[in-house]
């Protein structure tokens, strides 16, 4: 972790803070808000009450819990004694409540196909493929692999497993075969659930091939359970005999009952990898009950759902957004939900105002990038469409430049849907950091407060707290039900990444501000983590993709600014002696490493140098690097060990090839 100061620029953030543009909730929204203002004071009274009091009303038990917390720093448990089965909180309990003909899922495919599933199909198919999941020789604890499209077969598949105890572990459908490989290996997954293909932009996306190549390299795999999805349109799908099977074949036949079982608070729900300072993914732990309080709650208090609403979480099941808020959070609230398996420009740029349109959608969740995509496109298309069904937006995955704030606010909330700025990430399960729409005056930009319970600080190099008005390090100061139980496998590197910056503190990785109200302004990571597109990829990942290149001597990749997709990669390459660099070679590279990683992290700009810049000690100067990415103006380059190289790399950069 470097201990540089936050990244993001100072002075900007200055004259937004100072343009003292707010917005008070509304009257009559704040009148039938699900939360309240007394929330705050409430929790902050007795957190662990509150919380206990929550759990207790909002959970629905096999057996109640005897103690809220305990807290082994950096080792947190909540709700110990407590026994209960997350899909009878998420399915079970409503159909037996009469919600049965309730839609939870509209699905809509890319081609245009759709189907809708109720909460007692819901049931039934999640029973079926619990019972597939055991025929398959599937327990309590064994870890499953999920790789899919967005189709509903996948959250039925992370519920047959959460049915059983049997933790996914959900794998972007996006990633490659290589990435694949390291997370199976890791979480020893005995099973992959995946499909022939999904659809993207019109064409089938091959999934099984790459579940192939991957099963070369992953001894602990019995067997793939594959959905059909893309059928003919991408024949020659290959199913090996005794590995491979159909899930038609296998899940219709299976009886429509399989009891919830109980299971402990802390029973590991799933792993999510993430990328972190180091080439190697981490896999981040969340246990049940805990998890089920903090997403269900935050689903409910900062979108504000009412049982009637249509609600459109934009994300792709396989990032934590997806899991939280399209899966656990909403059908533990009985939610209607909208899931979209395509892409939004397919087959034009209006297809998300269409879906809003005939959905009548009333709660939109997206990120900023895919705001400023569509911004780019102009607001005459969504004026095409009746958004009026809207009233309530989310934001999520990078902060939101207020530009794209007010074009989301008058151009798709018609002026007057309040806007949610939610913070928080894969770590911390749900939503830590956010307004609450009918409490909360919202600046454009800024994530506003903690939720209710949560206590976060800015603090500096020294773990003290900053003046408001200052700037320094995001850190949470207390454990929250839905915090990470630790990276799998690997205690002591969840000690030293999250707990060991400034002790007693969890560091999130985040550079934030605090404006003299105490609203908080995140600046984004300021270890080496970029955030493309609000995804998160290590530069280190992308450096061993490349250096795993044979024409490759050594790699620096940094993040450089990007209108629309936050940041984007620069790679500086230097190659080995005798190998002749150029366009061709360039292109190459980039292929190899979305080969390695997956398409996400292609550079966008990749340049050859004869050398990097480097410390005394050997350490590449990332920070210099990203000074002459940014175009800047160099910074303290007295402690180079050889000062020429950053002006030949910064002459070179002037033509750095821009895919
Ligand atoms: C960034 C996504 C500013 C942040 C839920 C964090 C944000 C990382 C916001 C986590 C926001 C997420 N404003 N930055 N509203 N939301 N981030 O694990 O840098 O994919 O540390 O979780 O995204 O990314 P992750």
């Amino acid at each position: 972790m470097t201990a540089e100061q936050p990244a993001g620029s100072g002075a900007e953030i200055e004259n937004l803070m100072a343009e003292g543009r707010s917005f008070p909730p509304d009257p009559g929204f704040a009148a039938r808000a699900n939360a309240t203002k007394e929330l705050y004071a409430e929790a902050a009274a007795d957190p662990e009450a509150f919380w206990a009091k929550l759990a207790r009303e909002r959970i629905t038990w096999q057996e109640p819990f005897h103690t809220t917390l305990e807290w082994d720093l950096p080792f947190a448990k909540w709700f110990l004694g407590g026994k209960l089965n997350i899909t009878e909180n998420c399915i079970d309990r409503h159909v037996a409540a009469g919600l049965g003909d309730k839609v939870a899922y509209h699905w809509i495919g890319e081609p245009g196909d759709t189907r809708t599933i109720t909460y007692a199909d819901l049931l039934r198919e999640v029973q079926k493929t619990a019972n597939a999941l055991k025929e398959l020789g599937v327990g309590t604890g064994d870890r499953v692999a999920i790789y899919m499209p967005m189709i509903p077969e996948l959250p039925i598949a992370m519920l047959a497993c959460a049915r059983i105890g049997a933790p996914h572990t959900v794998v972007f459908g996006g990633f490659s075969a290589e990435s694949l490989v390291d997370r199976i290996n890791d979480a020893q997954a005995k099973l992959v659930i995946t499909a022939d293909g999904g659809w993207r932009r019109g064409k089938p996306v091959d999934l099984k091939s790459a579940v192939d190549e991957a099963l070369t390299r992953t001894p602990s795999v019995e067997h793939t359970l594959v959905v059909r999805r893309v059928g003919d349109a991408q024949p020659g799908t290959a199913m090996t005999a005794g590995r491979d099977l159909w899930w038609h074949e296998i899940v219709d036949r299976q009886a429509a009952d399989c009891p919830a079982i109980p299971l402990d608070s802390e029973h590991m729900l799933y792993l999510l990898y993430t990328s972190g300072t180091t080439a190697k993914p981490k896999g981040i732990i969340h246990t049940t009950a805990g998890y089920l309080l903090g997403t269900s709650l935050t689903h409910s208090w900062v979108f504000d759902v009412k049982p009637d609403d249509v609600y459109w979480c934009a994300a792709d099941i396989g990032w934590v957004t997806g899991h939280s808020y399209i899966v656990y959070g909403p059908l533990a609230n009985a939610t209607t939900g909208l899931l979209y398996e395509g892409a939004p420009d397919t087959p034009s740029w209006e297809r998300w105002w269409q879906i809003i349109e005939d959905y009548k959608v009333t709660i939109l969740y997206t990120a900023p990038t895919a705001i400023r995509a569509f911004m780019k496109q102009g607001e005459a298309l969504p004026r095409k469409h009746d958004l009026s069904s809207l009233r309530l937006l989310g934001s999520v995955g990078e902060p939101i430049n207020p530009e794209a704030w007010l074009w989301y606010h008058e151009n798709i909330g018609g002026g007057s849907a309040p806007i949610v700025d939610t913070w928080w990430q894969t770590e911390t399960g749900s939503i830590l950091i956010t307004p609450l729409p009918g409490v909360t005056t919202t600046k454009p930009g800024s994530a506003t407060f903690p939720f209710p319970g949560i206590e976060a600080d800015v603090v500096d190099a020294n773990g003290a707290s900053v003046p408001l008005g200052s700037g320094g390090y995001l850190v949470l100061k207390r454990p929250w039900p839905s915090m990470l139980r630790g990276i799998y496998g690997d205690p002591e590197r969840y000690r030293a990444t999250y707990w060991g910056r400034f002790p007693g503190m969890y560091f999130a990785g985040d550079g934030a501000k605090r404006d003299s109200e105490g609203y908080l302004w995140l600046l984004g990571r300021v270890d080496d983590v970029m955030n493309v597109s609000g995804h998160r990829i290590s530069t280190i990942e992308v450096e061993s993709a490349l250096v795993d290149h044979p024409s490759v001597a050594e790699a620096a990749v940094v993040g450089k600014e990007d209108p629309l997709t936050g940041q984007a990669i620069f790679a500086f390459v230097t190659t080995k002696a005798g190998i002749e660099t150029g366009d061709a070679l360039a292109a190459q590279l980039r292929d190899h490493v979305a080969k390695v990683i997956g398409g996400i992290a292609k550079p966008k700009y990749l340049i050859f140098t004869p050398d990097l810049p480097k410390t005394r000690s050997g350490k590449i100067m990332r920070r210099l690097l990203r000074d002459v990415a940014e175009g800047r103006p160099l910074g303290d380059t007295t402690t180079l060990a050889d000062a020429g190289v950053v002006e030949t790399i910064r002459a070179g950069a002037g033509g750095a090839d821009d895919e």
